[in-house]
């Protein structure tokens, strides 16, 4: 007889692997069937973020941020390096331990939390009668690991099966050559020309990491803005220190007509609308990064045998609380609306656990915090000023540079600055954009005055630690009423 649940998550990603503990803390019988193998060809629990996407992101970047400042920054301190090198295996290798650390930790938690994991695909073949139950039909799930295959039933289904990268048909990923998310955090050298297409959240951080390291970087992007989700001010002020300071070559407004890979080499064609009497253009590289979003992966998951409903651009349909259209099946992160971003996934993880549970779940995706992991960092929470303007929502706005901040100066961190925009007659605060060091620390303070519905004037009359960076939002918000002191 097949093994039966309260509980059946499918993907061990943030959303998948945090709802399927929640449910154990919740005292529910769950099970957490997740497919994904590293590159040793193991079963790794974390989905994309713990695997490929998140932490080895953070990991690399820390690395190459060291050997910057290591290289140009710690001279100004009076501290000279003779010598320096930059041991690309070991940097990976570094990261790989971090990540197996976080995904056998998951697979203890699991443990502690009386959480069944099994390895395999999970595939929804139909949902039966429950003979010990009236309420409740059952939901039977294949498990496909290999030859293996097993039949399992359970009472809810989670499905958190995340997502992949999109494609480009003219730009197939090989994983040595052309990389996406996977390759780009497992390169044995500095490539001395890399080429990135796509200039959002991946290609920045990806861009930056390797740049840092020695690389000549090109971003080519198809928009004609850089960075479209975030604050324009934030994203031009971000352009230019990037172009400036790290030294990248960032393109909009591009055009790609082909790319052809050679033994020495990838060329890509393309066309500059801000360079249109050029006609095309070539760009030569020797590694590229196909960074152009991502899609929600319901590939093999059985949607067409149970008629689970997808909206037009292939999410799962989900309402308010991550129900879909089948009863007690659920689905939470990046397979559903909303930002793709593990701490999003999580908290609809849960949510989604705890009204299984029977008590009042909820995720509040109008303050959850964006962060861009670049050097200096980006952060938001809320509206951006142009989205302001385009609902016609009267605003004030306060701003504060991390130039006038002491310990910004300390650290040899000037750049940058935090907004702050509330609404005009409530002062309400309506969103935070920030760019500068340490903001995705920094972005907290403001999800929660936000959560908690502060006005500006709350922050200006909160005491803020001297010398400190949240300094700077103290100051931002003083500068809503134009009152901020030490500008
Ligand atoms: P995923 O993490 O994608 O996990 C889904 C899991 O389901 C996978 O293990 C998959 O193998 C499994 N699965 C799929 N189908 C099946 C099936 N049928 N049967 C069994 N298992 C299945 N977000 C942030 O918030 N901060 C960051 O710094 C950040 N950095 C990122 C860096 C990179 C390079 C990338 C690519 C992403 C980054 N993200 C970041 C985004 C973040 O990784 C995702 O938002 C998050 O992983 C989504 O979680 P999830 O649980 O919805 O899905
Ligand atoms: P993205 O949506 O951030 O950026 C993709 C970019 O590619 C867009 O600017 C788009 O206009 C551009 N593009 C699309 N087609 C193109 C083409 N043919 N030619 C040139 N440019 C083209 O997606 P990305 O960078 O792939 O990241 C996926 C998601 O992963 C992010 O949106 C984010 O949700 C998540 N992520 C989060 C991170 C974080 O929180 N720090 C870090 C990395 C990823």
């Amino acid at each position: 007889m097949s093994q039966s649940f309260d509980v059946a998550v499918i993907g061990a990603g943030p959303g998948g692997y945090v709802a399927a503990i929640r449910c154990g803390q919740l005292g529910l019988n769950t099970v957490c069937i997740d497919e994904w193998k590293n590159s040793q060809g193991k079963p790794s629990l974390g989905g994309t973020c713990l695997n490929v996407g998140c932490i080895p992101s953070k990991a690399l970047l820390e690395s190459s941020e060291n050997y910057e400042r290591a290289a140009h920054k710690f001279a100004a301190h009076g501290i000279t390096v003779e010598g320096l090198s930059m041991n690309v295996p070991a940097m990976i290798s570094r990261k790989d331990k971090i990540v197996s650390n976080f995904t056998g930790g998951v697979a203890m938690l699991f443990r502690k939390n009386k959480v069944t994991s099994m390895h395999g695909r999970a595939k929804l073949l139909e949902s039966v009668k429950n003979e010990n139950d009236n309420a409740h039909t059952l939901w039977r799930i294949e498990v496909k690991d290999g030859d293996k295959v097993d039949t399992i039933q359970a009472k809810h289904v989670i499905i958190a099966t995340g997502s992949t990268p999109r494609i480009l048909s003219f730009a197939p990923v090989d994983n040595e050559r052309v990389l996406d998310n996977t390759g780009a955090l497992a390169l044995a050298e500095v490539p001395k020309r890399l080429g990135v297409i796509g200039g959002g959240v991946i290609g920045v951080e990806m861009g930056s990491l390797w740049r840092r390291l020695g690389a000549e970087v090109t971003i080519l992007e198809a928009l004609p803005q850089f960075l479209m989700s975030a604050d324009e001010q934030v994203a031009k002020e971000a352009r230019k220190i990037f172009t400036r300071e790290l030294g990248l070559i960032i393109k909009t407004g591009i055009q790609i007509s082909s790319i052809r890979s050679s033994e020495e080499n990838i060329t890509v064609e393309y066309t500059d609308a801000a360079d249109a009497e050029k006609g095309v253009q070539t760009l030569e590289v020797d590694k590229l990064i196909v960074a152009v979003g991502r899609a929600p992966n319901t590939t093999g998951l059985g949607i067409e045998n149970i008629g689970l409903k997808l909206d037009g651009r292939g999410y799962i349909e989900v309402d308010a609380g991550c129900r879909t259209n089948l009863p007690n099946v659920y689905a939470v992160g990046d397979v559903v609306r909303g930002p793709m971003l593990a701490h999003k996934a999580s908290e609809e993880g849960v949510a989604v656990a705890e009204a299984i549970a029977g008590q009042a779940g909820h995720a509040n995706l109008d303050t959850i915090p964006w962060v861009i992991y670049t050097s200096p960092e980006i952060a938001w929470v809320g509206k951006t000023e142009q989205e302001l303007k385009a609902a016609g929502i009267e605003y004030k706005s306060g701003q504060f540079p991390f130039m006038a901040n002491g310990r910004a100066r300390a650290l040899g961190e000037p750049g940058g600055f935090v907004k702050m925009l509330a609404d005009a007659k409530t002062d309400r605060i309506l969103g935070v954009h920030m760019i500068g060091p340490y903001v995705s620390e920094l972005i907290a303070e403001a999800v929660v005055a936000m959560e908690f519905a502060a006005t500006s004037e709350d922050i200006a009359r909160i005491v803020h630690a001297h010398p400190s960076l949240s300094e700077v939002v103290h100051e931002a918000a003083l500068a809503v009423d134009k009152r901020a002191i030490h500008i």
